[in-house]
């Protein structure tokens, strides 16, 4: 659960679960200089926002800090927290699907059990996750027993991809060793369902499997196919995929709608990640340059445009941090960068290229916000702004903005 925000004689206090408007016994667990955290020991007067969810552990988990407001409200509490950042009004667009909305998941195996991350990096048990693809917590427990039943395989952490184009679903297990065993679990699995079509075995010692570069395809393929509008996406097990289907058509049309785009114009994609905002926007423009940092997903933008039989995008690997030289006949710049935003270097380069429109897409408005400020001194002006939610229950806000000159 997230935390309520008081502010008693301006003195800030954090108390866990707590919503706008309510009233409540608190007990302060952790006092320092500048503020407080408290748990709440009794409400005395509860939100009409506050609901009770009954899958069992929930209130545990990280995940959904959001997860105990009504989501009409978590909507605005969003708008809010954009109002309060920005200080003007910016539009959430809700999601039709507020629950089983993710297409990938990972849980890590302890004693026997699906695990998430509580507070203090405390693993919670679970069975089920409530924000994964149904698809996901059906072949859950199947998965589980075969884990059980294998247990020298030594599994510490399974992820769960779902491709609702194909209806297929994908597994990665993470070991440290590679044996007879882990075989014997593909087998399990894929006797327990048709819709498995790749188990993957990811050997390493890192908590992230990421890092983890050695891969055995223990079962089918080594990827599954997802489709965005009317473009198909090949993903392999380490690949950076939107997670929020269901959101994502409305996120790449916000783009589409803000750069009101022609078919003569040519546009950068910087942090263009496997490519699905560049081939989304390829029937609209003349010309798209993607730039991205990881070879894997460069080789899987490359491999999508192949894929789609596209002709008119083409992806360059490059560290944005180092210098990015533009041409002048680029019309439109698009950014989508990790959470820590942008680097000086890159907003320098953008703000002395000849380009007059900007889309800033950001998984994190706190950096958007530090950065658009940088493009404002620089003589851009901010147009629109606009956020999608790709993360119901959880805290997260996609944030798009226009920037002009
Ligand atoms: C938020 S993702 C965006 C991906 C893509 N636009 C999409 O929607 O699928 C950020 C991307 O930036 C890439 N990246 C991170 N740091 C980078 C850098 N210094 N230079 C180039 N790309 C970078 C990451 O590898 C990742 O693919």
């Amino acid at each position: 659960m997230g935390f309520g925000v008081l502010k008693p004689n301006n003195f800030t206090v954090f108390a866990k679960g707590l919503i706008i408007g309510e009233k409540a016994d608190l007990k302060i667990e952790k006092l320092s200089k500048n503020f407080a955290i408290a748990s709440v020991l009794n409400i005395i007067n509860k939100s009409v926002d506050r609901r009770e969810v009954t899958m069992p552990n929930t209130k545990a988990i990280n995940a959904y800090k959001y997860l105990h407001i009504n989501y009409p409200a978590q909507i605005k509490l969003k708008e809010k927290q954009l109002y309060d950042l920005f200080g003007y009004k910016i539009k959430v667009l809700a999601s039709d699907q507020e629950f089983h909305y993710r297409n990938k998941s990972s849980f890590t195996i302890s004693n026997g059990k699906y695990n998430m991350y509580g507070d203090n990096n405390k693993l919670v048990p679970v069975d089920q996750c409530i924000i994964s693809h149904k698809e996901i917590n059906k072949i859950m427990p199947y998965v589980l027993e075969a884990i059980n039943n294998n247990k020298k395989a030594k599994i510490k952490e399974v992820i769960f991809r779902y491709s609702q184009h194909q209806d297929a679903l994908m597994i990665i297990f993470v070991s440290e060793i590679d044996n007879y065993f882990a075989n014997k679990i593909a087998q399990e699995i894929v006797g327990y369902s048709s819709k498995v079509k790749s188990v993957i075995l990811n050997m390493g010692t890192s908590n992230n499997y990421l890092f983890n570069e050695t891969e055995k395809t223990l079962y089918g393929d080594d990827y599954i196919i997802d489709r965005i509008f009317n473009k198909l996406f090949k993903i392999t097990s380490k690949s950076f995929y939107q997670v929020n289907n269901y959101q994502t058509e409305k996120l790449y049309q916000t783009i589409l709608d803000f750069g009101k785009f022609t078919l003569e114009d040519n546009i950068l994609d910087l942090y263009c990640g496997v490519g699905s905002i560049a081939l989304t926007l390829s029937d609209y423009v003349n010309h798209i340059l993607g730039v991205e940092i990881l070879k894997e997903a460069v080789d899987s933008a490359r491999e999508n445009i192949e894929l789609n039989d596209i002709h008119n995008v083409d992806i360059i690997r490059q560290d944005l941090n180092d210098n990015l030289s533009i041409e002048d006949n680029i019309d439109c710049i698009i950014v989508d960068p990790p959470r820590s935003g942008l680097s000086q270097n890159i907003i320098k380069n953008i703000s002395n290229s000849k380009v007059n429109k900007l889309i800033y897409v950001s998984c994190n408005p706190t950096t958007q916000k530090r950065d658009i400020d940088l493009f404002i001194k620089a003589g851009y002006k901010l147009s629109k702004q606009q956020a999608v939610d790709m993360f119901s229950n959880t805290e997260h806000i996609e944030s798009v903005a226009l920037l002009e000159k």
